[in-house]
């Protein structure tokens, strides 16, 4: 994997990864389409139908099958904060690269989202909390953290190659 990127649910890892991998012509991979291919069903039919312990398993599953291939991986936004992936993500020799946005920014991206159960089970102020919950974990794995807010997707892809080189 030439790069993978973390960061909380709307911090835009996905069209960054996509973008990304275009300019690095490299597969992009989404880590939750990955979930979303091996359970056969949307991410909110997993919690619902097996919980997310399931979910949790076939994440931590996946991470390790895709940081074996080549790409730019976008991992969902509570990938780092499992402990185990915490400890893969830390020790890979893969860039880290974490994606950062201001709340606000955040709960506009992700409402009327359908396939994020957490964004349909927690408040908005439940949210930020988990936001700020998962701050050092995102942290204590990242070697590169990208303040987003006011920055342009091309400005940020520009930042993530002039670190990778
Ligand atoms: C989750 C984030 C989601 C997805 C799942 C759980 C989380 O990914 O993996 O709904 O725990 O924050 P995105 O960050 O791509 O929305």
């Amino acid at each position: 994997m030439k790069a993978i990127l973390i960061g909380f649910m709307g911090s835009g890892k996905t069209t960054i990864g996509k973008l990304l991998a275009h300019q690095l012509a490299l597969p992009h991979i989404d880590l939750d389409d990955q979930i979303i291919a091996a359970a056969g069903c949307p991410i909110t039919n997993i919690f619902e139908q097996h919980g997310e312990d399931y979910f949790r398993q076939l994440e931590h599953q996946l991470l390790l099958e895709t940081l074996t291939r080549d790409g730019v991986l976008s991992t969902g936004g509570g990938t780092p904060a499992q402990a185990t992936n915490l400890q893969v993500l830390q020790e890979t020799a893969t860039p880290v690269i974490l994606l950062e946005a201001a709340a606000d920014t955040i709960l506009e991206r992700v409402h009327n989202n359908h396939d994020r159960p957490l964004v349909n089970s927690l408040t908005k102020t439940d949210l930020v909390s988990l936001k700020d919950a998962r701050r050092s974990q995102y942290h204590t794995c990242a070697d590169l953290i990208i303040q987003t807010d006011g920055l342009s997707p091309q400005t940020i892809v520009k930042r993530i190659l002039s670190f990778l080189k």
